[in-house]
């Protein structure tokens, strides 16, 4: 009895390992894209279902003007978002798109949202489920509204009484403000383009309209967590959805009113905290899971939040960019401040924007610059935008940003990264990590067709730890050996054929 029982665990102990390694039942098992909706507070990491770090590499879709979303059709070199655009992402090795869901589109009338408009983003979104992308559904803003030449709250948030005629927008970049049309939008509108728009932060009216957001003036912070759950309710199922990003750039508050905002590292506490508390609340009464994406003062050197939204990092990242100016040191130095950041708030960061458009010599070795630099400090990022990719002219994708936008990297690892990179000039992409034998999910390494046109060559060691699976043209499965009881430190070498 004894002998027998034994023999059925080794051939039940050998099934299981057989079904392990099975890879296409494995992917048959488990269809679709994997949810994910946590940070490993150690790694400072986000992790998916299958407790599998996750790297992003992606871009931005945001559309500053009405109706409010990119056309679905493709017309090369013009924005839109559609089928022809998902699958372009998803052929350069994409696996996410910050797509912007402007708060004025969604809800023209207060306390009216139009479900044609938020139908469309749904749909957008789930046209990027279909090709492999993943959506952080962004509220995006830029000097928040079009009565101060910007965009993101809707039309009916600010009142021309709220500063005294001659404090109106842009005093005192000019000291007589702009003459405005019957809805105080300015007119002409080319009125806006005399204007530095990122120098309209420090106006009277454009502070007056933040401080008014943070401290809920007439329920405006009410307004805009009612949005958000709005938002959630909407997505709370949806798979591919990896976060909220609560609002882009938020601006310091009313530095008119408090000055100490301008001191770096202030507002995020004194005022941002309050407002992605506010939102984040309302988002969970809907959805306990989706992560929230924040963002603190754009000028900070290190994040001056007390607290995460709602104080636990486990669901939290920070979404910071890089720009120089207004960063003044380098991405490693950024980036180094932000895992300071992500160690004293628990939670993990991803760089949602970066210059990513043609530029002169410097601009574009800044960008190699941050292709090295984020992989060295691995961190996930988005390129800011889309629509740069094109030649308006040829309608065609630079070659010089399209060869960064598909690199390769390590979209899923099956235990903890210990390095990655991908070198351009050897074509060449290394990665090294600690197994966790209780992952039976692949690692799924992204080596885009036009990186890697003539197929690619893997090695692995220790010998036979990974078995390789070619998942589509772009994926390379690699599923640890349940040989590996232990965790192991693995590396991986893929080079170009
Ligand atoms: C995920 O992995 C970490 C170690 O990296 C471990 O501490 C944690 O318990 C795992 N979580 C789950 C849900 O298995
Ligand atoms: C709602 O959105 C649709 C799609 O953009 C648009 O055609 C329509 O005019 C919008 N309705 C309102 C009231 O803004
Ligand atoms: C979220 O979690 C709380 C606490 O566990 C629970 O009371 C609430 O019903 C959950 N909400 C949703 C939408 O699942
Ligand atoms: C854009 O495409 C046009 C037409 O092919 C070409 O003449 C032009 O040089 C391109 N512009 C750049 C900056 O590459």
């Amino acid at each position: 009895m004894a002998a027998a029982s034994s023999l059925l665990a080794v051939l039940g102990t050998l099934l299981a390992g057989v079904l392990a390694q099975d890879a296409e039942g494995w992917y048959k098992a488990h269809p679709g894209m994997a949810r994910i909706s946590q940070v490993n507070q150690d790694t400072h990491q986000i992790v998916d279902e299958f407790n599998r770090t996750r790297f992003f590499h992606g871009t931005n879709v945001v559309m500053k003007e009405s109706p409010w979303h990119r056309p679905l059709e493709w017309v090369p070199g013009v924005s839109s978002f559609g089928k022809q655009d998902v699958q372009n992402l998803h052929d350069l090795g994409l696996n996410i798109v910050r797509l912007g869901h402007s708060w004025a589109g969604a809800e023209p009338v207060r306390g009216s949202y139009n479900q044609t408009f938020l139908d469309i983003m749904k749909k957008q979104t789930k046209m990027a489920e279909e090709h492999g992308l993943y959506v952080l559904v962004d509220a995006h803003q830029d000097c928040l509204s079009r009565q101060l030449c910007g965009h993101g709250v809707p039309d009916w948030f600010v009142k021309e009484d709220w500063v005294s005629s001659s404090k109106m927008y842009p005093f005192p970049l000019k000291l007589t403000p702009f003459t405005v049309d019957e809805n105080g939008f300015p007119s002409p509108q080319s009125l806006c383009d005399t204007v530095d728009w990122s120098l309209s932060y420090t106006s009277v009216a454009v502070g007056n309209a933040f401080g008014r957001l943070y401290n809920n003036y007439d329920g405006l912070g009410d307004a805009f967590a009612a949005y958000w759950k709005r938002l959630a309710s909407e997505y709370a199922k949806t798979t591919n959805v990896v976060g909220y990003n609560l609002l882009n750039e938020p601006w310091v508050g009313d530095t008119w009113a408090d000055p100490t905002l301008l001191v770096p590292g202030v507002a995020d506490h004194k005022v941002l905290e309050g407002l992605w508390n506010r939102a984040t609340k309302q988002i969970r009464t809907v959805d306990n899971d989706t992560l929230i994406w924040f963002e603190g003062a754009t000028l900070d050197v290190l994040s001056g939040f007390n607290n995460v939204p709602l104080g636990d990092g486990s669901k939290s990242v920070h979404s910071f960019h890089y720009y120089s100016p207004p960063q003044l040191g380098s991405i490693s130095t950024t980036l180094n401040n932000r895992h300071k950041d992500n160690e004293r708030l628990r939670t993990a960061g991803v760089l949602t924007e970066l210059t990513f458009w043609m530029g002169d010599d410097k601009q574009m070795q800044g960008l190699t610059d941050a292709m090295a630099a984020t992989d060295a400090n691995m961190v996930s990022w988005i390129g800011w935008a889309y629509e740069n990719l094109y030649n308006g002219t040829s309608g065609q994708p630079y070659p010089e940003l399209a060869k960064h936008y598909s690199r390769a990297y390590p979209a899923a690892i099956a235990g903890t990264p210990i390095s990655f990179g991908f070198s351009e000039s050897s074509t060449t992409f290394k990665l090294q990590f600690t197994s966790d034998p209780n992952i039976d999910a692949p690692t799924e390494i992204i080596l885009p067709p036009s990186t890697f046109p003539s197929g690619y060559k893997v090695q692995v060691s220790p010998d036979g730890s990974l078995l390789q699976y070619a998942l589509d043209k772009r994926t390379l499965a690699l599923f640890t050996s349940t040989s590996i009881k232990t965790a192991t430190d693995i590396s991986v070498t893929v080079s170009s054929k």
